[in-house]
């Protein structure tokens, strides 16, 4: 029964216009009809994102009720579910409860079940209560006081989804506050050897198997284009390979690839020093890719993965790459780099060319490429390129059901031409039309030999202004892809 326990706080729904949902029905009976009284007065109308925090009503344990507005009835889907969970735990946060008792997971949510919802809840739970203050030299007030938080559903029956959607819930969480906090980090501490250190660090605590590549291995390889990032820093690049085998020996990998440009300056190609510190954000396709793994370590998924991770700085420097210089990539072709800005596509070609030895049933690739697909797209979805289109659907369908969408893009070999260069194979830039489909066809000429994706993250993975900062994404899209895949066995 909603609020017979004894608990800082109890959260229940209320639909528009001013409809108490099964669990608030339930607690008004309990406490003599307080809440209707509350609709009637009109203090609650039950509008989404509104909430109201009541104290001590009559007849129940809990010290306190929120309300949370939901909406209309008709039009409460799983974007809808989300919103009110967010708008829950800012209400109870503001509280000083040190534990609530949630009823939200038991409302119906579109077409998802009870593992769907009780995950999302716990995921926002982490979500609500993440603070990036390792920075600051004394630790600011915390986040939240609240220390528990129970999930209620409405049948016993639904126990064992539940305490698997809680499980995947809480490591999706991990994963994105460790994708946040890598992102988040300065430049000059997230640096190629840190994300080293951090994936030997889960390589540790989920049993998974760690490489780390140098320079020397780099250029034994044939790593030209990477290298040729690498050049003006000082910083030492490397190439971190993960791998997480929780499925049959047998099976393929699913392999994903990040950026981790751990300081864009753009190299000889100077970006303008408005907005610089942003680019620091450009390892967070790399950032993905190791919360990903964090969360799929956490909840021992069956299945297959291998992160790849090239990181470098771009720097100018006297050895820096200048316009107009030539380099050969790990797969032979050589590259004439019009511009050093275009380093994303540099250090990635060669890291899926190095894909290849793990024979993958499918490569993914995340990056903060380009500033052509914030025009296109802005901050709602990424972009997505495939040379596959069930791979496409696959991605797109992880990125609704997850709630981080993507947008299938065009790869038509008409825009492969604008990559003609005079002096080698191809140029690492393709002009000003259609950017992010010139870069992603850049990288189209490394994938040939395996199914590919490509997420352009550059309007998703931060955002800018009053709450700049790292958003984790696309962690859950990701995941949920795994979580798929390896629900279907494949
Ligand atoms: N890291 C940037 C892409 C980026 C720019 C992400 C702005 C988010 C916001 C990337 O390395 C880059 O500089 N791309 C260039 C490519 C151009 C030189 C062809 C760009 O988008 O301007
Ligand atoms: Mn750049
Ligand atoms: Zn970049």
């Amino acid at each position: 029964m909603p609020g017979s326990a004894k608990s800082g706080c109890v959260v229940v729904g209320v639909f528009e216009p001013r409809k108490l949902s099964t669990p608030a029905a339930l607690l008004d009976k309990a406490a003599r009809s307080a809440l209707s009284k509350v609709l009637q007065a009109g203090d609650m109308d039950g509008r989404a994102g509104t909430t109201l925090v009541l104290h001590r009503l009559p007849q129940l344990a809990s010290e306190r009720v929120v309300l949370v507005g939901l909406g209309a009835e008709k039009s409460f889907d799983a974007k809808a579910y989300r919103s009110a969970l967010q708008a829950a735990f800012r209400a109870v946060t503001s509280t000083g409860a040190a534990d609530a008792e949630i009823h939200l997971t038991s409302l119906s949510a579109g077409k998802h079940d009870v593992a769907w919802r009780v995950a999302q809840a716990a995921c926002i739970a982490i979500e609500s209560t993440y603070r990036f203050d390792q920075m600051k030299s004394k630790p600011g007030r915390p986040a939240s006081t609240l220390k528990r938080v129970t999930f209620a559903f409405a049948n016993v029956s639904e126990r064992r989804l539940a305490d698997r959607g809680l499980g995947q819930g809480l490591a999706l969480g991990h994963g994105i506050s460790l994708a946040k906090d890598l992102g988040n980090l300065p430049g000059n501490v997230c640096t190629p050897t840190y994300l080293a250190a951090q994936a030997r660090d889960l390589a540790k605590r989920y049993r998974m198997k760690v490489q780390i590549l140098d320079t020397r291995d780099m250029k034994n390889l044939g790593m030209g284009t990477l290298l040729s990032v690498a050049r003006g820093s000082a910083e030492p690049p490397k190439l971190i390979v993960l791998e997480h085998r929780g499925g049959p020996q047998s099976q393929k990998p699913v392999v994903l690839v990040g950026k981790g440009v751990t300081f864009d300056t753009g190299g000889t190609s100077l970006k303008p020093a408005g907005e610089m510190d942003e680019m620091k954000f450009d390892m967070s396709g790399a950032g993905s890719v190791l919360g990903t793994l964090k969360a799929i370590g956490e909840m021992r998924l069956p299945i297959n993965v291998v992160g790849i991770i090239p990181a470098t700085e771009n720097m100018p420097g006297s050895r820096a790459t200048k316009p107009g210089d030539i380099v050969t990539s790990m797969s032979g072709q050589t590259v004439e780099i019009l511009n050093t800005d275009a380093e994303g596509r540099l250090i990635l070609c060669d890291a899926l060319t190095y894909a290849e030895r793990y024979d993958p049933a499918a490569v993914i690739d995340i990056a903060t490429l380009t500033g052509a697909c914030v025009i296109a797209l802005g901050h709602v979805v990424s972009g997505l390129f495939a040379n596959d289109d069930a791979l496409a659907q696959e991605v797109l369908a992880a990125g609704e059901v997850s709630l981080d969408r993507a947008w299938h893009m065009p790869l038509h070999d008409e825009y492969q031409e604008q990559l003609k260069s005079n002096f080698a194979d191809f140029a690492n830039i393709g002009g000003r039309p259609a950017g992010a489909v010139t870069a992603a066809c850049y990288l189209s000429r490394f994938t040939k030999k395996f199914k590919w994706a490509h997420l352009d993250v550059a309007g998703t993975a931060w955002k800018s202004g009053k709450e700049k900062g790292s958003t984790g994404r696309p962690v859950p899209l990701l995941t949920q892809y795994l979580i798929h895949r390896a629900s279907t066995n494949k």
